[in-house]
């Protein structure tokens, strides 16, 4: 329902060689993290968060990027809040700070000694300009928050009967701070059905996506891993069935109603 990771299904597949469980936050909704703690802890894994999609969510009280032993927010455009690009690592591990630290600039070490370098690094520095531009969303996160919760909500309050689509489940543990407005077409579409509609959507005006598409699927995965269809056939089946509609923090209701009347013609 909330496309996270399922957990039942996770200890089957921890072997020898696992070393950590990384979770992802789908669309801003947090996974299950008390279970994935307890997984985590009996294997002795680390975990991470991604929770790149979650900034402004909570799960059961806490908030998204505060789980496991590191987590990180994404800041490219389409995010919560932007630094026009960038992120950061959230953690209170020492050692995992001391190492993301080190990695971001060019393997130096603690000293930031300018010639030397300590292990392959690679430059991730967030400019100052990029952190100023941080700063100042930074101070207004609680009104662009609130103001995608308001387009959610107009696009719940117009979607949630509609024969055809379901709106993203939100479970009762968690507040969601918005990324994206994902629909989901039920079952009897089919992929073909979908690309129809984003390609009708598109051809008057409505920018919209067929996000996400499964990362196994990829060229570099396929060649890399030999993955292929039906490999993942749940993720599969929802890709195939998903449809991002228009969502910024400044859409009007009356844009609302003209994307929800059009996919309703379209279904
Ligand atoms: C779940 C998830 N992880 C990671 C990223 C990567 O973030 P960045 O754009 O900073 O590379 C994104 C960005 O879209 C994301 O949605």
């Amino acid at each position: 329902k909330t496309l996270n990771i399922d957990v039942s299904r996770i200890e089957q597949r921890i072997t020898s060689q696992t070393k950590a469980i990384l979770a992802v936050d789908v669309f801003g909704h947090p996974a299950e993290w008390d279970e994935l703690e307890q997984i985590a802890r009996k294997h002795d894994l680390l975990l991470i968060e991604d929770s790149a999609e979650a900034l402004g969510s909570e799960y059961k009280g806490c908030k998204a990027g505060t789980f496991g032993d590191a987590a990180l927010y994404a800041f490219y455009p389409n995010k919560q809040m932007t630094t026009g690009e960038g992120g950061v690592v959230l953690t209170n591990g020492e050692q995992i700070a001391k190492l993301c630290r080190s990695l971001r600039n060019q393997g130096r070490g603690e000293g930031n000694e300018w010639l030397k370098h300590e292990r392959l690094g690679y430059n991730y520095r967030l400019s100052d300009i990029h952190c100023a531009l941080g700063l100042a969303q930074l101070e207004r996160i609680d009104e662009l928050l609130g103001r995608r919760a308001l387009v959610a909500q107009a696009y719940n309050d117009r979607l949630k009967d509609v024969e055809g689509v379901s709106i993203p489940y939100v479970a009762p543990h968690i507040k969601i701070g918005w990324f994206v407005y994902v629909v989901r077409l039920a079952d009897h579409y089919s992929r073909a059905d979908r690309d129809r509609i984003l390609q009708e959507l598109k051809k008057i005006g409505i920018g919209c996506g067929n996000y996400f598409s499964p990362i196994h699927l990829q060229p570099f995965y396929r060649e890399q891993f030999g993955y292929q269809l039906g490999d993942f056939p749940v993720t599969e089946h929802s890709s195939d069935r998903t449809i991002a509609l228009p969502f910024f923090a400044g859409l009007s209701e009356a844009e609302v109603n003209h994307v929800v009347s059009a996919l309703r013609q379209l279904l």
